[in-house]
């Protein structure tokens, strides 16, 4: 029946607000729901979510996918995309993921374990100094934002002093994953897009003149003893690929998480008394329970047949759109005991915000410590930190999730 459809309007303040209520009733009575507006098929279950981003029937690009409109102004977008593991498909994302893949393992990312805690204790320092000075401080801009950024800058090989423009530019192109955006972020996305490649291309540049052990002085080097490895756009697609996704999730995880985490007294008092034991388990809840990345698309390569977790069986021709949720199968109570609640205790917790399958975050092993060494080092130096605000404004995009500011006190 029409009207048992629940309303998925995604321009909704309100679902922007909180989309969580929305996900509940989509996963219960429309989990495979159409949204003409976007084209696209909307999925909402955990195990739908999860077998669909295991089958290689589909993938994150289709040559003949629309992505940003087929329009000379948006080249430079176009052109940062092309190279980008996250929007290739094997065999040439296998190829640029062998190219880069030693730098994120869980063993290389361990040897900088140190620079990370220090990196988090200066920044905690920080945003105790500024409540100290001003009463209150943004934990996001004053301790969240400079850990991930400086982490990613270092080892891509960013000097220090070109270290500020990463953000901007990194915002402006963010806006161009929103389906509601307008032409002024359209704008400002490719202006961002033009510089960034710009600078990346100094950089590798400058590289190829004074070789260097960072990301891009290795991708250099790969390129120039092996030139089927990797094109120069593709360095500074995958260039620019690192030095956004290295920060942004990492910074909405602090963000919401710490929102939670600060709402939620039991739980902070929990971790605060036991940070050796309880910060892993806390950082994956701070992950599932406000996503940062609330869903990413997938394509059908070919014409398939789905049956999905409601029985309903979708004919889906080749191209046809599906937005994922994470954020919404990251609430389904089919697999997460009492998912509105925040425990930091959850364990197992298979949440999916960093992805599955082909395309799963390989910064994710890096951004487990950044988060880890971010929440102990916060509590440790800031030991009394509460909220300075009972209202909370989130930016209102529908794939990226994350606050405005969250104002702290000690
Ligand atoms: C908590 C922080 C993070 C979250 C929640 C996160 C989330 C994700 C998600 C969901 C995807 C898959 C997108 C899809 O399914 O279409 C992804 C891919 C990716 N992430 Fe992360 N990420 C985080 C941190 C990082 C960090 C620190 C890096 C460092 C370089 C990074 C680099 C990447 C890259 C390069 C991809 C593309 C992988 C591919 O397509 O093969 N991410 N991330």
């Amino acid at each position: 029946m029409a009207n048992d459809v629940p309303r998925f309007d995604p321009t909704d303040p309100d679902f922007l607000h909180d989309p969580y209520p929305t996900y509940a009733a989509l996963r219960e009575r429309a989990p495979v729901l159409r949204h003409e507006p976007w084209d696209a098929w909307i999925v909402t279950r955990h195990r739908d979510v999860d077998r669909l981003l295991r089958d290689k029937r589909l993938g994150r690009v289709l040559d003949t996918a629309p992505k940003v409109p087929d329009d000379p102004v948006f080249a430079p977008f176009a052109r940062i995309q092309a190279g980008s593991l996250l929007e290739i498909e094997p065999p040439d994302h296998t190829r640029i993921k062998q190219a880069v893949h030693d730098v994120f393992t869980p063993k290389h990312v361990r040897d900088l374990a140190q620079r990370i805690r220090a990196l988090a204790v200066r920044q905690a320092d920080r945003l105790a100094e500024t409540i100290a000075r001003d009463g209150d401080a943004d934990l996001i801009s004053v301790f969240a934002e400079p850990i991930p950024v400086t982490v990613i800058a270092e080892l891509l090989g960013v000097p220090e002093s070109e270290r500020h423009r990463l953000l901007p530019w990194s915002k402006g192109i963010i806006g161009m994953f929103e389906p509601e955006r307008t032409p002024e972020q359209e704008a400002a996305g490719i202006r961002a897009a033009d510089e960034f490649a710009a600078f990346l291309r100094d950089l590798a540049a400058a590289k190829r003149r004074a070789p260097a052990d960072d990301l891009i002085g290795r991708m250099v080097r790969t390129q120039a003893e092996d030139p089927g490895t990797l094109s120069e756009d593709e360095i500074v697609a995958n260039g620019i690929l690192f030095l956004n996704a290295g920060h942004e999730a990492v910074v909405n995880v602090l963000g919401n998480g710490f929102k939670a985490l600060l709402t939620h007294p039991e739980a902070l008092a929990a971790v605060r008394a036991d940070p050796e034991g309880r910060t892993r388990t806390a950082v994956e809840e701070m992950m599932r329970y406000d996503t940062p990345l609330q869903f990413f698309e997938r394509y059908a390569l070919e014409d398939l047949r789905y049956e999905a977790d409601d029985g309903t069986v979708h004919d889906w021709p080749r191209g046809t759109k599906l937005a994922l949720y994470y954020a919404a199968a990251n609430h389904d109570p089919a697999v997460f005991d009492a998912p509105e609640r925040f425990r930091i205790e959850r364990w197992p917790n298979p949440h999916l915000a960093f992805g599955l399958g082909t395309h799963y975050c390989i910064g994710a092993p890096l951004a487990r410590l950044e988060l880890a060494h971010a929440v102990r080092a916060l509590l440790e130096r800031v030991p009394t930190v509460r909220l300075a605000q009972d209202r909370f404004a989130y930016v209102p995009k529908n794939v990226f999730r994350y606050l405005t500011e969250l104002r702290v006190r000690a």
